[in-house]
């Protein structure tokens, strides 16, 4: 069985559909063990405890830059023997003593197709922002691994929802969540347990 550590900074919503994939047992070969936030008081630390899985504040602010927050993270996952960390709407850039050292073993999921609205700035309604913004008719999620550059790492997994004339930033996030986000990040997660994800060339192929 893998440790599946998720990293998390507010409502949880991934961390939810999670949870429920590995209690329907749609997650093969992987255990949540463990929620790292990186802030106090969020709802994603309510559904860790509702479910009796060991949670962890590291809060951000606590620490005055992303090196000394990164160190402080990658000893909580060196302590957590985590075999695979899911960025679940953790909003913290990881510095590359995490990525370097964890290397193809965290996934992240982004609100948008990568390589569109993603990258620094990118991140929760913005991202939705942006692509109505400019008129997008499509739009959707990426499941991709972590590397020292921002959402640019190799993608694992993409859906796509359309977008609607009268569509606001809050109804398009949660098309794409309820379609896409709930249902790609599990099954990534799943891939993963099962060592079914390979790389080749910097790219990530699903085996047969
Ligand atoms: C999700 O839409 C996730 O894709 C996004 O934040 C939301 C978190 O919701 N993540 C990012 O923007 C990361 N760059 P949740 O806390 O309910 O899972």
């Amino acid at each position: 069985m893998k440790n599946i550590v998720v990293l998390v900074s507010g409502g949880g919503t991934n961390l939810q559909a999670l949870i429920d994939a590995e209690k329907s047992g749609l997650i093969k070969g992987g255990k949540i063990t463990c929620v790292i936030s990186s802030k106090d008081g969020v709802y994603a630390l309510e559904r860790a405890k509702n479910n009796n899985i060991p949670a962890r504040v590291i809060p951000r602010r606590e620490y005055p830059d992303s090196k000394s927050y990164s160190e402080a993270i990658l000893n909580a996952l060196n302590e957590e023997k985590a075999d695979l960390i899911v960025l679940a709407g953790f909003m913290t850039i990881l510095d590359e003593c995490v990525t370097k050292a964890y290397a193809y073993k965290i996934i992240n999921v982004h609100p948008a197709l990568i390589p569109s609205f993603c990258g620094e700035g990118f991140y929760g309604l913005k991202v939705h922002e942006k692509a109505l913004e400019y008129g997008v008719k499509v739009s959707g999620a990426t499941i991709h691994f972590v590397n020292e550059e921002a959402d640019a790492g190799a993608i694992i997994l993409q859906g796509t929802v359309d977008v609607q004339r009268d569509d606001t930033p809050e109804i398009l996030q949660k098309r794409i969540m309820e379609n896409v986000e709930w249902k790609l990040l599990p099954k990534a997660a799943s891939l993963f347990c099962q060592d079914k994800i390979e790389i080749i060339d910097g790219k990530a192929y699903i085996k047969d």
